[in-house]
């Protein structure tokens, strides 16, 4: 297969087991039937996650974009805030959230399943105004097959491709949503009108529970920066343009939580707002939405898997810039194939935000920026790289899935060794004979030295395949073996993961054999 061929799509439900099989990701409250939309990571899915998270933090924060020079031909600045998860509610006020952060929801009566009504096609027998119409959810063969199904019981005909007329429901008028048949039901007009849904979970600090106490979980992590930006700019030595980073949860009261974690209620983001003189903004966004693209390509996400898409004009956020650009940064995953789902959007958010809270009759602070060199007091413009844990996490576990027959796992984890939550496996051929005190001395000078970056796996049971095995399905790049030789001559065998190569090394060289393989030298 060539590099840029396209992965074969594998099934989702396989990777799901996996996962579960593992220790990567669990239902949430799973021994109570669980909780739709939220997960919980194990594990093996915890360590990964924070793989993640660090590289983005080391080479986002710490190294600003690898050490790259902007456009302005100097080293990037960022810094990072960890702020609140509850903030005055005013801060939603002004950035939008409260009046526009909506989805417009669709519930069935007959069924009792909810929708989100721009998620919902309708088809029917073109020509026919007073027939039945059927929704299915768009982008799921299943469901647009049991519509067709239902379509043709009704006409007591198959219909061919060219009787049928599409449209979205949302275009349907009242008379016609009457007459629909819902993606669950058996009966038509048990849809409701749509009807706009606020996205925000609420919460009530303090003891008493009224609108006057009520509180929102944060939907975005980026608002905690906004907020923030005087009290930064007051408190550092940076100066414009310059980057505020920050990661944590966010929660979304999401219409329709589904595969697996890619829409979830809580989850995790990854977000920097930086700030430049408006007149530099457009190089500004070029470069992020580039040096993006290429950091989620440095970490696996390679091929044609992985694609930069502009945004159309209708598409827009109400906090972007029209006319300089919102891109997103997707990937194939297996429910969204041959499509792609968001990773991470790059979008030009001019001075919005920070006018907003300035603005807003609440707020008791100018946040203009005075900026010594140009002698100019203004609100600087803001390009947002927002990307999802959550997401870059379920990315990079399906692209690791490598269905192997050869191997007595039949697949394997091909992780990029960055992202490896277990770092290196050390195994005792037999658990006596002085082996496994060699393996635990080697294990922990291994931890040592790689125990910030990953797990140090020690197993001195079980049959040697096995163990093989189970470190195939976890995602580990190097296994070392300590056999009958190791005593006498100080050597082990190591067995690469995605090679399955075996070579001897000695045993005082086997942490710079990893180092060296993980590329820290
Ligand atoms: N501050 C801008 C912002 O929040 P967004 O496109 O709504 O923009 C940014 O979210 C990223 O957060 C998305 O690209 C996606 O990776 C992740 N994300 C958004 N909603 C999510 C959800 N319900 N579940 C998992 N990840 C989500």
């Amino acid at each position: 297969m060539s590099e840029t061929s396209p992965k074969p799509t594998i099934a989702m439900d396989d990777l799901m087991a996996l996962c579960k099989r593992r220790g990567f990701i669990y239902q949430a409250s799973e021994i109570y039937g669980g909780i739709q939309g939220f997960w919980d990571y194990g594990p093996l899915g915890a360590q990964l996650k924070k793989n993640l998270r660090d590289a983005w933090w080391q080479d986002v924060v710490m190294n600003p974009c690898q050490g790259m020079a902007g456009p302005d031909g100097n080293p990037v600045r960022i810094v990072p805030v960890d702020t609140c998860i509850i903030q005055n509610p005013k801060v939603w006020e002004a950035s939008g959230h409260v009046a526009g952060f909506n989805d417009p929801m669709v519930d069935c009566r007959e069924s009792k399943a909810r929708y989100r009504a721009d998620h919902l096609m309708c088809l029917g027998e073109k020509g026919d105004t007073s027939g039945q119409i059927y929704a299915y959810v768009d982008n799921d063969d299943k469901s647009y097959a049991t519509a067709r199904k239902k379509l043709d019981k009704y006409k007591k005909r198959a219909l061919s491709d060219a009787e049928i007329d599409t449209c979205p429901l949302t275009s349907l008028s009242a008379d016609e949503l009457k007459v629909t048949v819902g993606p669950d039901a058996s009966e038509a007009g048990t849809l409701t009108e749509p009807r706009a849904f606020n996205l925000m979970f609420d919460t009530y600090p303090g003891p008493i529970r009224d609108e006057a106490n009520k509180a929102y979980l944060r939907p975005e992590t980026a608002q905690g920066i906004f907020i923030n930006f005087k009290n930064v700019i007051d408190t550092t030595r940076v100066k414009v343009p310059f980057g505020i980073a920050q990661t944590g949860k966010a929660f979304r009261n999401e219409v329709t939580p589904r595969n697996f974690t890619f829409r979830s209620r809580e989850f995790e983001q990854m977000e920097v707002e930086f700030f430049c003189h408006p007149s530099e903004a457009k190089d500004w966004y070029a470069f992020w939405r580039d040096w993006r693209m290429s950091w989620w390509k440095s970490l696996g996400l390679a091929g044609d898997n992985l694609i930069l898409r502009e945004h159309d004009k209708d598409e827009l956020a109400h906090y972007a810039k029209e006319g300089a650009g919102t891109s997103d940064v997707e990937y194939r995953f297996p429910f969204t194939a041959p499509r792609f789902g968001e990773l991470e959007g790059i979008a030009h958010r001019s001075n919005f935000d920070l006018k907003a809270h300035q603005n807003h009759p609440a707020s008791t602070v100018k946040l203009e920026y005075f900026d010594q060199e140009r002698n100019e007091r203004y609100l600087p413009d803001c390009i947002e790289p927002s990307a999802g844990l959550d997401r870059g996490v379920l990315a990079s576990l399906c692209e690791a899935y490598t269905p192997d027959e050869s191997r007595p796992s039949k697949v394997f984890m091909k992780f990029h060794p960055r992202l490896a939550p277990i770092k290196a496996a050390v195994f005792p051929l037999v658990n006596k004979d002085g082996m496994p005190e060699v393996g635990e001395k080697l294990a922990a000078d291994l931890r040592k030295r790689f125990g910030h970056l990953g797990a140090i796996e020690f197993d001195p049971k079980q049959n040697i395949g096995k163990r093989y095995a189970r470190m195939d399905e976890a995602g580990c790049p190097f296994c070392f073996t300590i056999d009958g030789d190791s005593l006498t001559d100080q050597t082990v065998t190591v067995r690469e993961r995605d090679t399955l190569a075996q070579e001897r090394v000695s045993l005082d060289r086997a942490a710079a054999y990893v180092a060296e393989k993980l590329g820290l030298g």
